[in-house]
């Protein structure tokens, strides 16, 4: 499958009448395979909207996602849900882990879900990478808010997605461990030609990304190719 994705033309108003948020305006643009985004902008200027539209969780209100030349809007919802299970990984801005189980089970998953066996090397790899060894056996509650990103950043990538879809995988972390993530996550986009598209208002962390997209009031103002890498 074409792993390229378009965006094209997407609105998204929640609510009605006068109480109507238009939360995206005619946002399009694509991303070609293996590119790493950043997308910023203030807060309530649409960036987890986009990214719930993108990864198939938000209708659009009108507009299309194309990926693989197929508007994932205008297919059955099975076959959208198997889009989102198998090309997408999405890092939520509030993390979404299942309490109920440990940081292990979290990142398996997605497997699960899918009927597959978890591939566990890569999964301990992962626990390994992201500093989360000695928690592997804990419960979302009994860990720090940085801890449980970082789980939410591996239960992403377990099953090596074509698209990366992170909204603000460092906004629990300190800088150092904000830097390392970015590290992992572009690691990762290389070695296994992934896509990223992160959401973030760390000027720095988007420095990193080969291309800026800045989102106000739900329109892109600016987008960029960055020059300083
Ligand atoms: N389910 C919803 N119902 C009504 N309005 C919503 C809903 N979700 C988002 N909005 C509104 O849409 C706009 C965009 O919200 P969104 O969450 O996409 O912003 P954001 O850029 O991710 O902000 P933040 O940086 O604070 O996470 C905001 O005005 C928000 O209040
Ligand atoms: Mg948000």
């Amino acid at each position: 499958m074409e792993k390229r994705l378009a965006i094209i033309g997407i609105n998204k108003t929640f609510g009605q009448k006068e109480t109507a948020v238009h939360a995206l305006n005619d946002v399009s643009f694509s991303l070609s395979e293996q590119s790493f985004t950043a997308i910023v902008g203030k807060s309530g200027s649409g960036k987890t909207t986009l990214l719930n539209c993108i990864g198939g969780l938000e209708t659009p209100t009108s507009g299309k996602v194309v990926i693989g030349g197929k508007d994932i809007y205008t297919m059955k919802d099975y076959d959208r849900t198997l889009y989102r299970r198998r090309h997408i990984g999405y890092v939520f801005q509030f993390f979404n882990l299942l309490s109920e189980m440990t940081v292990f089970e979290n990142i398996c998953v997605p497997a699960w879900i899918d009927n597959r066996q978890p591939d566990t090397d890569y999964i301990r790899s992962l626990i390994k990478f992201l500093g989360l060894e000695e928690k592997a056996d804990k419960y979302p509650a009994q860990l720090s808010g940085g801890e449980q990103q970082r789980t939410a950043v591996a239960r992403a990538l377990a099953l090596k997605p074509d698209i990366i879809l992170a909204d603000e995988p460092t906004g629990n972390l300190d800088k150092q461990n904000g830097k390392e993530l970015i590290n992992l996550l572009i690691h990762s986009h290389r070695f296994y030609k992934q896509s990223i598209l992160l959401v973030t208002h760390d000027l720095e962390i988007a420095r990193r990304a080969q291309r800026i997209i800045t989102l106000e009031d739900g329109c892109i103002i600016s987008d960029t190719e960055n020059n300083e890498l």
